[in-house]
């Protein structure tokens, strides 16, 4: 029994890996190109650990997809690699299109033909799980109800709409081929090892280094927030027992204006670490609002709850508490992504050679 993981050296990747051997000794194979999201820090508690395959590989790379598959065999595939930040979407779109569209294309492929020469009880187990966003559903107004799986898939940036692409790839892959799917649609994440070029990560650094913390438009924009380890544990529930080609709402009942999260964690800022200077809030500054900005998610998560018990562990009060706790108690990791350290870290640690 083996896992292949794509994308887990990234924030929720890593997250979950990290999760699963603590929990389990299936291994996992982590297959990872290693952008700049990519780091293997994360992972570093895993050093040495004989469950834990880590290949520095591309999504759109078949022949290496294949070559793992059989040389590991896997019983599913956990497929998170993505580009995933809408800001950088908007900047330059061409890398969506190819890791969230072609990669997912070609990781499907590639499953189909893995699972298609499969047989008996190893056929009838295996499961690809796409890891997919709320952002694919577009936009609510402020009384709309909240996204239900039968939502209209109404995208509105170009990483919604590479992330809407490569849903609507996996449900045909299980439409026409047959192949067992399961697709979780997730709201926004939060925790440790978040890269600090979305939001609340970035506040924080921010803050603690005595820089301005932009806030997009008038900061209303909602989100619904979920602490990243309950998306874990979703994961796996559905992992283990959801029905194939369905598709799962996940989130945290967490619904919150921007601004609130960022005095939220101004206020903890204060708190934990108070600055001579004066309150974190002080630093608070309105930018120019992100172009198409989303001015609502919102999840209702019933489905999971209802079919496979699911609920999220933490409180957004709980899970913020210890996300700026980590970035306190974890400031050599936080220097090393600011400085571009991370990168050379790779090389340090594990010399120059990588991969299978
Ligand atoms: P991330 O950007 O932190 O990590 C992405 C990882 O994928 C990185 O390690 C990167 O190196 C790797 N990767 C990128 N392109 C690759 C390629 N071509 N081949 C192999 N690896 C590649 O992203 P994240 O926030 O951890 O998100 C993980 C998944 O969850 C994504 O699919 C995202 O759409 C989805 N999601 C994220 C959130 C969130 O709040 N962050 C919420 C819902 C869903
Ligand atoms: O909803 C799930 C999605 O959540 C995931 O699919 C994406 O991968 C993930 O990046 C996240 O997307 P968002 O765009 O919601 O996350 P981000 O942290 O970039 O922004 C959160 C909100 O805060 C959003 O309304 C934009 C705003 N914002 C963001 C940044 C980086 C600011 O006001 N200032 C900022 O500097």
């Amino acid at each position: 029994m083996t896992l292949l993981v794509t994308g887990g050296a990234g924030f929720i990747g890593s997250n979950f890996v990290l999760d699963w051997l603590g929990g389990s000794d299936e291994p996992v194979v982590n297959l990872d190109a290693l952008t700049y999201a990519g780091n293997r820090q994360n992972l570093a508690s895993l050093d040495g650990d004989p469950r834990h395959i880590f290949v520095q590989g591309d999504i759109c790379d078949r022949d290496l997809i294949d070559r793992l598959l059989l040389a590991h065999r896997p019983r599913a595939i956990v497929h998170f690699a993505a580009e995933s930040h809408v800001d950088r979407s908007i900047h330059g779109p061409g890398a969506f299109m190819q890791t969230n569209v072609n990669g997912t294309f070609t990781l499907l492929e590639a499953a189909r033909g893995y699972w298609g020469a499969l047989d008996g009880d190893e056929k009838a187990a295996f499961r690809f799980h796409h890891v997919s966003t709320d952002e694919v559903y577009g936009s609510l107004g402020p009384t709309d109800a909240p996204f239900t799986e039968t939502h209209a898939y109404e995208p509105n940036s170009p990483y919604s709409a590479s992330k809407a692409a490569s849903d609507h790839l996996v449900r045909a892959w299980h439409h026409t081929y047959g192949l067992p799917v399961v697709t979780t649609n997730c709201s926004n994440n939060y925790g440790p090892f978040h890269f600090p070029e979305k939001l609340i990560p970035l506040i924080i650094v921010n803050a603690l280094a005595g820089k301005p913390l932009p806030v997009y438009g008038d900061g209303q924009q909602v989100r619904d927030w979920l602490y990243v380890k309950d998306h874990c544990s979703a994961i796996r529930e559905v992992l283990a027992r959801g029905r194939l080609g369905e598709t799962y709402n996940i989130g945290g009942w967490n619904e919150k204006p921007n601004i609130d999260i960022v005095t939220t964690v101004c206020a903890l800022l204060d708190e934990f670490q108070p600055d001579a200077a004066g309150p974190y809030a002080r630093l608070i500054s309105y930018v120019k609002d992100r172009p198409g900005h989303d001015r609502r998610y919102a999840i209702d998560a019933r489905k999971i709850e209802r079919e496979l018990g699911w609920r999220p562990a933490e409180t957004f009060d709980t899970g913020i508490r210890k996300t700026v706790r980590w970035y306190l108690d974890n400031q050599p990791w936080v220097h090393n992504v600011l400085t571009g350290g991370y990168r050379d870290w790779v090389t340090q640690q594990y010399g120059a050679e990588q991969g299978t």
